[in-house]
C-alpha cells in the first residue's frame, strides 16, 4: 500500500480508491499487514491481541462435548443425534442466547433478555448489522467519538453510512457535543441514528468514560432517539479502581444497544459475539422485537447463523465455568497489569526530562494507552521506525475521523511479553530523542 494511499488530503484522488478519506481508512489495515511482512523482525505494539500463552485451546475444546451433552439433555435425544444437530445449520440468532445472557448478568451487571440476544460472528458482526438495520435510510448517520475504533469506522465506510465525530464542545461536555452534531446533522436534512462507543478502557485511547458523562449521554441520546451502541470487549480486564456501570445497565429507557465478545475473553478464533437489544426500545417492546427480526434477517443472509461448533466452544466452557468468565479473565488480567505497569516504568525511563513534550495516559485497565509527541507522526513514521527501530505502533491519526490527531499514538501492551515490551519502548525513547536533534 503506497504511503500516499493513508496520508492522502481528503478530497478524493486515485491512491485511495476515489473515496477520500474512508478509501484512506480502508488502506490501513493492508498498510500495517504489510509492515509486519516487510518486517517480521520489528516488535509490535501495533495490534490489540490477546496474549495467546493463555489460550487453553485442549480444554476448550474439551467444552464442545459438554455442550453437546447439554443439549442431548434438553432434547431428550442421544449425544450422537445432538452432534449432529450442532453440525448443521442453526438458529439464525443463536443457540446459546440463554447462556450468554447468564454471563452478562454475572460478569456484566447486565439485566438482558435472551429473546432479545442476537449471537455474532465476533462483535465485529455485530457491530454492522446495528448500522445497517439503524441506519437504512438515505442521510441516516452513526456518531461516534474521536479517534474511534477503527473496525467501526471501516465497517461503516463499507456500508457507505456517514460515520461523524461529535463536534469538540467548548467544555468538553460530551453531551452537548452530541447534541450540537445531532442538529447540525439535522439542519442538513440527516438524521442521527446511533451513536458509537467503547466507555470501557477505549480503544484506541484507553480511557474510561466518567460517571457524569454515561449519564448525561444516556439523557442526550434518550431525549434525541438515537440507540447507543456501547462496545465492551475489555470490561473485564480492570487492574485498578472501581468499575463504572454499563450504559446498558444504566438504561431505564431502552436506549442501548449492548455489543459484546469472546474474542478478549476466550480467543478471538470463537469469533462469538452479541448484540443485546433492550427489552423495550425507547419505551416500544414492538420496537425492540422489530429491531432484533431486522439483526436476524440481515444475518440470515451475511453469515446464516454464526458456527454452532464455536458456539458449542463457548456454551460449553460457560457450562463448566458456572455462567462466568472471572476464573478464566484473571491470569491474563494480572498479566496484562504487569505489562500496563512495565510499560509506565519504562516510559518514564525513556522520556525522563521530556515530562512536558511526551506525555501519556495511566489506563485503569484493558489493551491500550495513548501518547502525545512533540511532533506529527504518520505512516512514513511507522515505516522508518518499523526498519530502522525495530518497533511498531499506530498513529491515532488512523482513528481519527478527520484531520486530527496527528501527533498521538496508540500503544497496545497487551500481545508481547515484557522483554518485548522494554525493548520497543527503550527503542521508541530513542527514536524520539534521535528526531528531536532533528535525524
Ligand atoms: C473496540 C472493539 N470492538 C470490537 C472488536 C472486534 O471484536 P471481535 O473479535 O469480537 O469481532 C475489537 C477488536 O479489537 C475492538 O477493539
Amino acid at each position: 500500500v503506497p504511503i500516499e494511499a493513508i496520508e492522502a488530503p481528503v478530497t478524493p484522488d486515485l491512491a485511495s480508491g476515489g473515496k477520500g478519506r474512508a478509501g484512506r481508512r480502508l488502506a490501513v489495515m493492508r498498510f500495517l499487514n504489510e509492515i509486519a511482512d516487510d518486517h517480521p523482525g520489528a516488535i509490535s505494539l501495533a495490534s490489540g491481541r490477546p496474549a495467546d500463552a493463555f489460550f487453553e485451546i485442549d480444554a476448550w475444546l474439551e467444552a464442545i462435548p459438554r455442550f453437546q451433552a447439554h443439549v442431548a439433555e434438553a432434547l431428550g435425544t442421544d449425544a450422537a443425534a445432538a452432534g449432529r444437530r450442532l453440525a448443521q445449520y442453526g438458529r439464525t440468532g443463536g443457540m446459546i442466547n440463554g447462556l450468554v445472557a447468564g454471563q452478562l448478568l454475572n460478569d456484566e451487571g447486565l439485566d438482558c433478555d435472551p429473546g432479545r440476544i442476537v449471537i455474532t460472528a465476533g462483535c465485529q458482526e455485530a457491530i454492522a448489522l446495528c448500522i445497517q438495520a439503524l441506519c437504512a435510510r438515505p442521510g441516516d448517520v452513526v456518531l461516534a467519538r474521536n479517534p474511534t475504533y477503527i473496525g467501526a469506522t471501516g465497517v461503516a465506510d463499507l456500508l457507505g453510512v456517514e460515520i461523524v465525530p461529535l463536534e469538540p464542545h467548548a467544555d468538553g461536555d460530551a453531551a452537548l457535543a452530541l447534541e450540537a452534531t445531532a442538529a447540525r446533522l439535522a439542519a442538513q436534512g440527516k438524521t442521527a441514528r446511533a451513536f458509537y462507543v467503547t466507555p470501557e478502557f477505549d480503544n484506541p485511547t484507553g480511557t474510561v468514560m466518567p460517571l457524569a458523562e454515561r449519564e448525561a449521554l444516556l439523557a442526550a441520546c434518550r431525549a434525541l432517539r438515537v440507540v447507543i451502541l456501547e462496545d465492551n470487549p475489555y470490561g473485564m480486564f480492570r487492574f485498578d479502581g472501581e468499575a463504572e456501570p454499563h450504559l446498558a445497565a444504566m438504561d431505564r429507557d431502552g436506549v442501548v444497544v449492548y455489543l459484546g465478545t469472546y474474542s478478549k475473553t476466550l480467543c478471538p478464533a470463537v469469533r462469538v459475539g452479541c448484540a443485546a437489544v433492550p427489552k423495550r426500545l425507547f419505551g416500544d417492546e414492538a420496537a425492540s422485537a422489530a429491531l432484533v427480526a431486522e439483526l436476524v434477517e440481515r444475518k440470515s443472509y451475511s453469515t446464516v447463523n454464526t458456527s454452532q461448533l464455536n458456539q458449542a466452544l463457548v456454551g460449553g466452557v460457560l457450562l463448566r465455568e458456572g455462567g462466568t468468565l472471572r476464573r478464566i479473565v484473571e491470569a491474563p488480567r494480572l498479566y496484562y497489569r504487569r505489562n500496563r505497569d512495565l510499560l509506565l516504568e519504562r516510559l518514564d525511563t525513556a522520556f525522563a526530562g521530556l515530562e512536558s513534550a511526551v506525555t501519556w495516559n495511566r489506563p485503569r485497565g484493558g489493551f491500550f494507552l495513548s501518547l502525545s509527541l512533540p511532533f506529527p507522526f504518520g505512516s512514513a513514521d511507522v515505516v522508518r521506525c518499523a526498519a530502522e527501530y525495530g518497533f511498531v505502533v499506530m498513529p491515532m491519526s488512523f482513528f481519527a475521523l478527520d484531520d486530527s490527531e496527528q501527533h498521538r499514538i496508540r500503544i497496545a501492551f497487551s500481545g508481547v511479553g515484557p522483554a518485548e515490551l522494554t525493548t520497543a519502548i527503550d527503542s521508541f525513547g530513542q527514536y524520539v530523542r534521535d528526531r528531536l536533534r532533528g535525524n
